[in-house]
C-alpha cells in the first residue's frame, strides 16, 4: 500500500528512492521492491542490533579497557568484536552443479552450511584465536561474508559501532553485567535474547 502511494506521491524516502531507482532502463517490481525493504531491514538492522549486544556483551566480560574505546584503538576493537563474536554466525548455499571442495564431493541441491563464526576462530588464520584481543592486527574477518555477496552494509555497520560504543562507555562509565547474558535460540543470527546491566 505504501509503495502504491509513493508512486504517486513521491516524497523524500527511501521507498521514493528504491522506486526511481533505474538501472540500464530497468527498475524494480513491486515484490522486487519489497524483498528489498525486507532484506535491509533484516540484514541492515537486525544485524546491527546484535552486533551491538554482542560488544557490549563482551566489553563487560572482557573488563574493558578505555584505551580500546579511544579514536585510536576503535577501529580494531570493532573487528575484533565482529571476528570474536560474530551476529550473523551461519550462512548456508547450494551446490548449483556437482562440485569437490577440499576432497568432498557436493552434488547439485546439496545445501552447505558455511560456519563465518568458526572461520573467525580458525586457528591456521589466527594466533590464540580464542582469546579476545582488541591490539591483534585486524586483518579481513569473515564476519561480513565474502566473495559475490560480500555485505554491502559493512562499512556502515563498522561506522556504527564505532559511534555508539564509545558513547555508551562514556555514559554509563559504570555499567556492569547483572545476570548471564542469555543468546537468542535463532538459527541465523547470533544475539542475546536479553543482555541485563546494571549502571
Ligand atoms: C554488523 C552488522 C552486519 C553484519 C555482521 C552483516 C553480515 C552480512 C553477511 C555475512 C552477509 C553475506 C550473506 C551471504 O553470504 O549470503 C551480508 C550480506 C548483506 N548485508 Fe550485511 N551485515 C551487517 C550489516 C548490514 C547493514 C547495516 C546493511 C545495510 C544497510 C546490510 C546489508 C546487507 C545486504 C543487502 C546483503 C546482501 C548482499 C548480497 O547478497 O549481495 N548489512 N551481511
Amino acid at each position: 500500500e505504501y509503495v502504491h502511494k509513493r508512486r504517486s506521491e513521491p516524497a523524500d524516502d527511501l521507498i521514493t528512492r528504491l522506486i526511481a531507482a533505474e538501472e540500464q532502463g530497468d527498475r524494480l517490481t513491486t515484490d522486487e521492491l519489497i524483498a528489498t525493504c525486507v532484506l535491509l531491514l533484516n540484514a541492515g538492522h537486525e544485524a546491527t542490533v546484535h552486533a551491538l549486544g554482542n560488544g557490549v556483551k563482551t566489553l563487560l566480560q572482557q573488563c574493558w579497557d578505555p584505551a580500546w574505546l579511544a579514536p585510536a584503538g576503535i577501529e580494531n576493537l570493532v573487528e575484533e568484536i565482529l571476528r570474536f563474536d560474530p551476529p550473523l554466525h551461519l550462512f548456508t548455499r547450494y551446490a548449483y552443479e556437482e562440485a569437490e571442495v577440499m576432497g568432498h564431493t557436493f552434488q547439485r541441491g546439496d545445501q552447505v552450511a558455511l560456519l563465518l563464526a568458526s572461520a573467525n576462530r580458525d586457528p591456521a588464520a589466527e594466533d590464540d584465536a580464542e582469546i579476545f584481543d582488541p591490539s591483534r592486527p585486524a586483518r579481513t574477518n569473515m564476519s561480513f561474508g565474502g566473495g559475490l555477496h560480500f555485505c554491502v552494509g559493512a562499512p556502515l555497520a563498522r561506522l556504527e559501532m564505532q559511534i555508539a560504543l564509545p558513547i555508551l562507555f562514556q555514559r554509563c562509565p559504570d555499567l556492569k553485567l547483572a545476570a548471564d547474558p542469555r543468546y537468542s535460540n535463532s538459527y541465523h543470527f547470533h544475539g542475546l535474547s536479553e543482555l541485563q546491566v546494571t549502571r
